[in-house]
């Protein structure tokens, strides 16, 4: 299949953008894109291709903007409820910290992801993937955290490996055990740190290679104040090492606990939030090779005024991406283009590097960079076609889908024309 005739194809090609590298779009005016058994074989200018390729089947663009998928590197989408009395609590002014502490919150999630069935969550969490993929993310990555016992995060895990064997999205699997301390362990974080060192991740170890061929999960660990701290984090995280799992940290949204440097030294694939990140632990990332991933739908979420330092970031030489956080309780967010334009506003990006951020270094984020996150030779034929003639509408225009067609592994969404 040849698509030709688009406005502009954005090849993002030439692998993760790293500091003041990043936005380059790599973009071919009047493009054209190649791809054969859902894999990419070639891009460039429409005249080229097509003469190129004369007897390929051919699909005309008619003048929209062509780019790789949205890669949403860091999301909470399985969970049972809602959390909308929360938000009221929180307009009325509670802290979201003052209401986990006090067993709401991620709590309250937990309560009800664990009464629900696996059907009914799988349900739940299929119409939101499902949105998701509408507004243009062919891949995300998907943390478990709302059980925060041996079954239900099992559960969560297990309705992620179902719903990944379904059409639409690849999903990317994260254990987030460590996402809150569970009632069972009320007032006793380093009880509940032992045993998820000592059986809870020994046993998700055995219990993932029963139920797949799959590679490990990432292991990720919310370390802040009133939850894990930086020696609980170090634990865990050292813990899941050894046992061979990649590994993620959820640093610094609300407090500097030095999260950041840990996920550098460790070697973490992402350090996520960053919203009061030192300038030590900043420079720690850009000497690293682990992605710095803004959440800016999450301030956003909580009515907070502060967004990850990007430009700082990118000055440090740090690889940024940008994710949702999608999730019941700061961020319900299903779409990427809401991320990119607030990523523009608060994060003081351009539309140009907010689009790197959402694809190849997203994809850097959960160690896929070599498979998708930019339209190159070798990569997997995820596609989006927007409904404009020019990329920057992407963060500039907000709260409609700009996503009119999706290209999963070479096959057609959304597609009324046919
Ligand atoms: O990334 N910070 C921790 N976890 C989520 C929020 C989860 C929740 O409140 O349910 C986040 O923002
Ligand atoms: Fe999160």
């Amino acid at each position: 299949m040849l698509i030709h005739s688009a406005s502009q194809v954005l090849t993002l090609a030439g692998g993760p953008q790293r500091g003041e590298k990043l936005g380059d779009l790599g973009l071919i005016p009047d493009g054209a894109v190649l791809f054969r058994a859902g894999e990419i074989l070639d891009a460039g200018p429409s005249r080229e291709l097509t003469k190129k390729y004369p007897s390929e089947e051919k699909w005309n663009a008619r003048g929209r903007v062509i780019l790789p998928g949205f890669v949403d590197p860091h999301t909470h989408v399985v969970w049972a409820g809602d959390r909308a009395e929360e938000f009221e609590n929180r307009l009325a002014g509670r802290s979201y910290l003052e209401i986990l502490e006090a067993g709401g919150g991620i709590l309250s999630t937990v309560r009800a992801t664990r009464q629900a069935s696996l059907e009914s969550l799988k349900e739940q969490t299929r119409f939101r993937v499902q949105t998701m993929f509408a507004h243009g993310t062919t891949t995300l990555e998907a943390k478990s955290g709302y059980g925060l016992d041996e079954t239900t995060e099992h559960k969560m895990l297990q309705v992620l490996l179902e719903l990944d064997e379904e059409e639409a999205p690849d999903l990317v699997i994260t254990y987030l055990g460590a996402h809150a301390v569970p009632p069972e362990f009320s007032g006793d974080t380093a009880g509940y740190t032992a045993h998820l060192c000592n059986a809870l991740l020994p046993a998700l170890a055995g219990w993932w290679s029963a139920q797949t061929s799959r590679p490990l999960p990432f292991v990720d660990v919310f370390c802040e104040r009133g939850v894990f701290d930086l020696g609980q984090s170090r634990q865990i995280l050292e813990k899941a090492i050894s046992l061979g799992f990649p590994t993620k940290i959820h640093a610094d949204e609300f407090e500097n606990l030095g999260g950041a440097s840990l996920a550098a030294e460790l070697g973490a694939a992402s350090a996520d939030h960053l919203v009061v990140t030192s300038d030590e632990d900043i420079w720690a990332l850009g000497n690293s090779e682990t992605v710095a991933v803004g959440l800016p739908c999450t301030p956003f979420g909580l009515g907070e005024p502060d967004y990850t330092p990007a430009k700082k970031i990118l000055a440090a030489d740090g690889i940024l991406a940008i994710a949702t956080d999608i999730n019941p309780g700061t961020a319900w967010c299903e779409t990427m283009q809401f991320a990119i334009a607030l990523a523009c506003r608060y994060m003081k990006l351009t539309p140009a590097q907010a689009i790197a951020a959402a694809t190849i270094n997203a994809a850097a984020a959960i160690g896929w960079e070599d498979r998708i996150g930019s339209i190159e030779p070798g990569k997997q034929a995820d596609l989006i076609v927007l409904n404009v003639p020019d990329y920057r509408q992407l963060g500039y225009r907000f709260g409609i889908n700009l996503v009119e067609i999706v290209i999963k592994n070479g096959k057609f969404y959304f597609d009324e024309e046919g």
